[in-house]
């Protein structure tokens, strides 16, 4: 059965990887909309890129719409230094000709939440949970009603990528974080846990290569530009591509596996601002309120990321 999403992203060109992956899977994916929020680059730039990304996926008529502009609580904080000044740097790109909708991100949640049967939309987030949180403060009536929630967040065995105790989207806004993993909403998580082992070698890349498609293309290029600073970073063969593990969850869930436990988000920690605190090891009789993932077959991941993408 096609089950029908919301994405809300901050591109970022693991972000648009994911985004192609949801539009070239139309038989298992019914993408409602796609909500943009402020994160890896400042908003006007994430709602472009959305749209630059539905071009090159040849959907110009999925809708995108612009979200939140500033964390809940904090300032913004950006990660140009993995994504370059535009978000997606790499290959040259067109400026996108299809228009943003008029309406908020936040009230498109809130409307198609309403609208549809309950528990008949799931939201991927897969950047900072500020549209979310934003939503479910406006309009807590939705948050039954929620299909469920798979993200890209958080971090425990890998602990931080931003600072040594936070994952980036969490860490960017912990207030918002919190309100959705206290939401009672359904949660699978993939955290650097599982991203970190998913890593684009040559031959992943070179099979994206292969393919001679304009997408596929754009997805090799996109990986040798932002593969530079994992590669330095973390001395690896190629970098995590985190965002598409949510998309490929929806699409093939058996490529994960994890444990369904308690945890929380850090919102006050001198050092440990945006930290995950998952209680993997089951220390408290705290209720599960995520499945939180830990492994992922690899090779099947990248199998269904080409011939998917591929495919557009
Ligand atoms: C997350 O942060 C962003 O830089 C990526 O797009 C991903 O969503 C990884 O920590
Ligand atoms: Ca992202």
């Amino acid at each position: 059965m096609t089950r029908k999403i919301i994405i809300d992203t901050d591109p970022g060109q693991d972000d648009a990887v994911a985004i192609l992956l949801a539009l070239a899977s139309p038989n298992d994916l019914d993408v409602l909309g796609i909500t943009a929020v402020a994160g890896n680059v400042p908003l006007p730039l994430t709602e472009r890129n959305t749209r630059i990304v539905c071009e090159l996926a040849g959907k110009p008529d999925t809708p995108v719409f612009a979200g939140c502009d500033a964390p809940l609580a904090r300032p913004l904080v950006t990660a140009e230094h993995v994504h370059g000044t535009t978000g997606l740097d790499g290959p040259v790109m067109q400026d996108p000709v299809m228009a943003l909708q008029d309406k908020h991100g936040v009230d498109f949640i809130i409307d198609t939440l309403r609208e549809l049967p309950e528990k008949t939309v799931t939201l991927c987030p897969l950047g900072p949970l500020t549209n979310i949180a934003t939503a479910f403060q406006k309009a807590p009536d939705i948050i039954p009603r929620v299909q469920e929630i798979v993200l890209m967040g958080g971090a425990y065995f890998q602990v931080g990528n931003i600072t040594p105790a936070a994952e980036f989207n969490i860490y960017v806004d912990p207030e918002a974080a919190d309100i959705v993993f206290k939401s009672g909403a359904p949660i699978v998580a993939m955290p650097l846990d599982v991203t970190h082992k998913a890593l684009t070698t040559a031959d992943r890349v070179e099979a994206f290569r292969a393919k001679g498609t304009e997408p596929c293309r754009m997805v090799a290029e996109w990986t040798n530009f932002f593969e530079r600073f994992d590669k330095e970073k973390y001395g690896s063969e190629g970098a995590p591509l985190h965002d598409p593990c949510v998309i490929a969850y929806l699409i093939q869930s058996d490529l994960f596996s994890g444990r369904h436990i308690n945890v929380q988000i850090e919102t006050e920690g001198r050092l440990t601002l945006g930290m995950t605190v998952a209680d993997w090891w089951r220390i408290t009789d705290h209720p599960a309120n995520v499945t939180f993932m830990n492994q992922i077959d690899a090779e099947g991941f990248f199998a269904l990321l080409t011939d998917r993408i591929g495919r557009l």
